[in-house]
């Protein structure tokens, strides 16, 4: 029997969230953290998804699952989804044994939802044997737009192809190729956040504000071209300045949270040059751009206060698939 192994990375904004919602720039990148996701026909017409201590037992032929808001079906809501409309395009309503194992935390900012959806996605286009990685990401984002509708879908994008992308305003994307490694330290506070609910108040923000909201906007915009061309040329010290300078915008839109206040001044204190939240804030993570000098010393001693914090990587293979045969009916 055959069984398919796929893994999608997670991300961080480095620029420009919830403004990406209203047509602006941004700029994300994928990190070395990954969903994983093994997948096989389990002979009945149930499909049984995993993941840590979540599990969801469905008849294969069922679409819908409750509307009702869970962390777990928030979850694994969008991977059923996924799942049930690749089978019923190919019209088969076989049951599957489905394990989904993370190293990204749920609900943090760190693209867990999109990562699971492409590596769901992925897997089963493989199972029937098709990988066509923009359709994949293309199925992924509507997936996602099940928990969270006004999705950007940029998160998909970037779980897909990895790199670092800069997300253009008419939906297309470049992918970056900077001078210059730059070192990214990730702070998670341990705060589970709803993006949806922080994107609405964005929306009910710019509804009852609009003039504050285009302007923050156009900042928004303006800082994001310019850490662009900052990265493109290798500038540490200006892409840092505009990181700050977005998390302030982000604070003007309340999507803020005092944790990552606190976080954003111990890096920023102990030599970061740069400090934003990442991702739709009010808990989540937040990022610190690390200067290529000194870095091990600064690291360690932001650790001294925040001992969780992890310096990530960037990640450039995106999706990644492949099959087996299943040597008996265990994964
Ligand atoms: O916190 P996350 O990983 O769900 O990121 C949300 C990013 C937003 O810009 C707030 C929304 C979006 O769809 O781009």
């Amino acid at each position: 029997m055959v069984q398919v192994h796929s893994s999608a990375p997670g991300k961080i904004i480095l620029l420009g969230e919830h403004f990406v919602v209203y047509k602006n720039p941004a700029i994300l990148a994928a990190i070395n953290r990954r969903i994983t996701v093994h997948l096989k026909p389990n002979g009945t017409h149930f499909t049984r998804i995993k993941a840590g201590l979540m599990e969801l037992v469905v008849s294969a032929s069922k679409r819908q699952l409750s509307k009702r808001r869970t962390h777990s079906n928030s979850f694994l809501y969008p991977v059923l989804s996924c799942i049930a409309n690749i089978q019923y395009q190919m019209n088969d309503f076989s049951g599957l044994d489905v394990i989904i194992e993370s190293q990204i935390p749920h609900g943090e900012g760190l693209g867990s939802s999109a990562a699971s959806c492409v590596a769901t996605v992925g897997a089963m286009r493989a199972l029937y044997g098709e990988i066509d990685k923009p359709s994949i990401c293309k199925n992924a984002a509507e997936a996602e737009r099940i928990i969270h509708k006004n999705s950007s879908g940029a998160d998909c994008y970037v779980s897909t192809f990895g790199g670092l992308i800069y997300y253009h305003p008419t939906r297309a994307y470049t992918h970056m190729n900077p001078k210059i490694k730059f070192r990214f330290l990730v702070c998670t506070t341990g705060i589970r956040h709803d993006t949806g609910k922080l994107v609405s108040r964005v929306k009910k923000f710019r509804e009852e504000k609009l003039p504050i909201f285009a302007e923050l906007a156009e900042r928004a915009r303006v800082i994001c071209n310019d850490a662009k061309k900052a990265m493109d040329r290798g500038d540490q010290e200006t892409l840092g300045k505009m990181m700050t300078e977005n998390h302030e915008l982000l604070m003007r839109l309340d999507v803020s949270h005092p944790k990552l206040e606190e976080f954003i001044d111990i890096c920023m204190g102990n030599g970061a040059l740069g400090g934003k939240l990442t991702g739709a804030g009010g808990g989540g993570s937040m990022i610190a751009l690390i200067p290529n000098k000194k870095t091990d010393e600064i690291v360690s001693n932001i650790r001294k206060k925040i001992p969780h914090s992890v310096l990530v990587e960037l990640d450039h293979d995106g999706l990644q698939v492949n099959q087996t045969l299943a040597p008996d009916n265990k994964f």
